[in-house]
């Protein structure tokens, strides 16, 4: 047999999502071919640190986190030659501290700390090749505004909005509210710049409702954005996989909200039964089960196509890698369609629109860690050193006089 890929499957984090995390992660598990890869699992905690166990593969473990965690160990990530290694946080006096070593690494957070870059950056200077987009485009996919303005630059139809800073809004929150009044008008949406979930999103409908929306929203983030809100809205979704080299589309679907905004509530809780998808997550489940969607989305055979079309170019934008899912924002009387943000790192990483595209969760689990091992085979044929003899030849010049 050859020998199996050893894949570090990481999830949970810092963020709100640490929740859904686990269960994307416990899905991602149930889905991944024991014959192909080995799986060790590393669930990060709320303060980031790293445990791992074979308890830790299946969401009963996590129904009581502190006995989970109890139960574990805890480690860390570290590079020992050409191997990165998972040693215990407390190495041993006597005796391997080396619980496991990985060859790559399968990252299913969600939110802050985890999709945003700041993993993919740990994994990156360890050079353990890792799933998903690279750190810059992980960054920029969880930032809706710099989102906003590569989508923008290439051409991809986005609403109209305006980022409002924190101390600006402070310093005079009349005019601030002027300024959105005047560039955006009601009703408008305000929304933290960087966070999921719908968390401290507002729909506001006059200056009382605006004041409060930001200042709630101030509460998250530094900075938000306030656009203008979508009016019939209908929402609609769309995955795609690939790299810069090529990425394809799968199907769309329609979740559907009982509010205004989507709350969290409604992704996450609205069916009190969630957290089943675990089990059956590669027998045709529905990923966040309790969450109610229409797969496909009933909208027109040249909608979808216009969806698929600028999915694919809104990951291209941000120079997305693996799974991302694009959600888009749709006017339900005019049809006008624009792109509202992405997701580098999709609940259930969206294989429930892969399964309906006639894609496995397992497929996608493999593709998804081929594209890794391609980008990071890819690196690592670049150049890192150029020859120079710069240190021969260089003095301080004018830097020393500082010191003096
Ligand atoms: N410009 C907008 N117009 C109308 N509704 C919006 C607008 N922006 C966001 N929403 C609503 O708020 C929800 C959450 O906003 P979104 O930008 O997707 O943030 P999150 O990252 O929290 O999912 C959306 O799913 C949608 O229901
Ligand atoms: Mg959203």
């Amino acid at each position: 047999m050859i020998s199996r890929i050893r894949t570090g499957v990481f999830f949970g984090g810092p963020s709100v999502e640490h929740e859904v995390s686990v269960i994307s992660a416990m899905q991602a598990i149930a889905a991944l071919d024991e014959t192909r890869y080995e799986v060790i699992p590393v669930y990060v905690s709320k303060d980031g640190s790293f445990y791992t166990g074979d308890h830790l593969k299946t969401l009963d473990a996590f129904r009581d986190i502190p006995a989970a965690v109890a139960a574990a160990q805890r480690v860390v990530l570290q590079k020992e030659g050409k191997d990165v290694q998972l040693v215990l946080a407390k190495q041993k006096k006597f005796g391997s501290s080396v619980v496991a070593v990985l060859d790559v690494a399968l990252p299913v957070f969600h939110g802050t700390g985890g999709e945003d870059g700041v993993m993919q950056a740990h994994f990156q200077r360890l050079g353990l090749p890792y799933a998903g987009p690279d750190v810059t485009s992980s960054a920029i996919g969880m930032d809706k505004w710099a989102s906003k303005a590569l989508f923008r630059m290439s051409g991809i139809p986005c609403v109209p909005a305006l980022r409002l800073r924190k101390s600006e809004y402070y310093a005079d929150p009349e005019a601030a509210c002027a300024r959105i009044e005047g560039e955006i008008g009601y009703p408008a949406v305000v929304k933290p710049y960087n966070l999921g979930s719908s968390v401290g999103i507002h729909k506001c409908r006059d200056r009382f409702s605006l004041q409060e929306g930001l200042e709630d929203a101030f509460l998250y983030s530094g900075a938000v954005l306030a656009e203008r809100a979508v009016p019939h809205l209908r929402e609609i979704n769309c995955a795609v996989l690939g790299d810069g080299e090529s990425a394809r589309a799968s199907v769309c679907e329609e979740p559907l909200n009982a509010t205004d905004i989507l709350t969290y509530a409604d992704k996450y809780q609205s069916g009190g039964k969630s957290a089943k998808g675990a089990k059956t997550a590669s027998g045709g489940s529905k990923g966040m089960q309790s969450l109610a969607r229409q797969v496909p989305a009933p909208i027109s055979p040249e909608q979808t196509a216009r969806v698929q079309e600028l999915a694919v170019a809104a990951f291209h934008a941000i120079d997305a890698c693996g799974c991302a899912r694009v959600d888009f924002l749709m006017d339900g009387e005019s049809g006008e369609l624009f792109v509202n943000e992405i997701n580098t790192i999709p609940g259930s990483l969206a294989f429930y629109l892969w399964e309906a595209t006639g894609l496995s969760f397992s497929k996608l689990l493999d593709e998804m860690i081929a594209l890794a091992l391609k980008r990071s085979r890819e690196q690592s044929m670049l150049h890192t050193t150029f020859e120079t003899n710069l240190l021969q030849t260089a003095s301080l010049g004018g830097a020393k006089g500082s010191k003096a």
